[in-house]
C-alpha cells in the first residue's frame, strides 16, 4: 500500500538507500573520531602524566587516577588537570585534602591547552569504560548498538515488504 502510494507521487522505491548511506556513515565514524580523540588524550597522558599518576596501578607522587571522572565533578577535573596550584591557593577542600594524602607535594601545573585537558580528561574515561566491560555495554557503544538494531527492525520490515509484494503478484 505505502509502496504504491509513494510511487504515484514520483518517489523511488529506494529512498532509503541514501538513508541507510548516511546511517553507515554514522555507525563508522562516529567512534572513530571518539577514538581518536582518546588516542591523543593517552599521548598526552603518556608524555606528562605517567610520571605521577597511574591507571589502576596504584598510587604514585599523585593519587590512583582510575575512576577519577566518575567520582569528581566534570568542572573540578578540568581546574584540577589545567591549574591544580589555583585549586590549593582557593582552598578547595578536595585539593587540600589530596595534597595532605600526596605527602604535601603538589601537582604543579602544566600549561595544557583547553583542548589538551578535554583530551586528556576524554582518555580517562575512555580507560573507565573498557574496564565497564565485564559489567556490560561501554556506554561509549550504546549509540552504536542501537542505530544498528534500528537498521536491522529496517530491513526486515522492508524484507516483509518486498516478500509481500511478490506474493501480490503471484
Ligand atoms: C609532578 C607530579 C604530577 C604530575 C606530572 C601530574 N600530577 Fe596530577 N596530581 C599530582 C598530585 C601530587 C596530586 C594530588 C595533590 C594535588 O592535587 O596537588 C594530583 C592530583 C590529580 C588529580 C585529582 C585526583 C583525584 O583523586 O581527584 C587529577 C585528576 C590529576 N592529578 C590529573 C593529572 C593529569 C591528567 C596529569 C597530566 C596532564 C597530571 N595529573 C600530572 C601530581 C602530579
Amino acid at each position: 500500500m505505502a509502496y504504491e502510494s509513494a510511487n504515484s507521487s514520483g518517489f523511488s522505491d529506494k529512498w532509503w538507500v541514501p538513508v541507510l548511506g548516511v546511517l553507515m556513515m554514522v555507525i563508522c565514524f562516529g567512534p572513530v573520531s571518539q577514538a581518536k580523540a582518546a588516542e591523543t588524550g593517552k599521548e598526552i597522558f603518556e608524555d606528562q602524566c605517567t610520571a605521577c599518576h597511574t591507571i589502576g596501578k596504584g598510587k604514585l607522587v599523585g593519587p590512583d587516577l582510575a575512576g577519577v571522572t566518575a567520582r569528581r565533578e566534570k568542572s573540578w577535573l578540568v581546574r584540577q588537570i589545567k591549574d591544580p596550584e589555583r585549586l590549593i591557593e582557593e582552598k578547595d577542600p578536595i585539593a587540600l585534602q589530596l595534597l595532605r594524602e600526596a605527602d604535601d607535594v603538589p601537582m604543579s601545573s602544566l600549561d595544557l591547552s583547553d583542548a589538551e585537558v578535554a583530551a586528556v580528561i576524554g582518555y580517562l574515561k575512555s580507560v573507565e569504560k573498557l574496564a565497564v566491560v565485564t559489567t556490560g555495554i561501554p556506554s561509549q557503544y550504546m549509540p552504536t548498538v542501537l542505530i544498528s538494531l534500528i537498521v536491522l527492525i529496517g530491513l526486515t520490515l522492508i524484507g516483509l515488504k518486498a516478500g509481500n509484494k511478490n506474493v501480490d503478484v503471484r
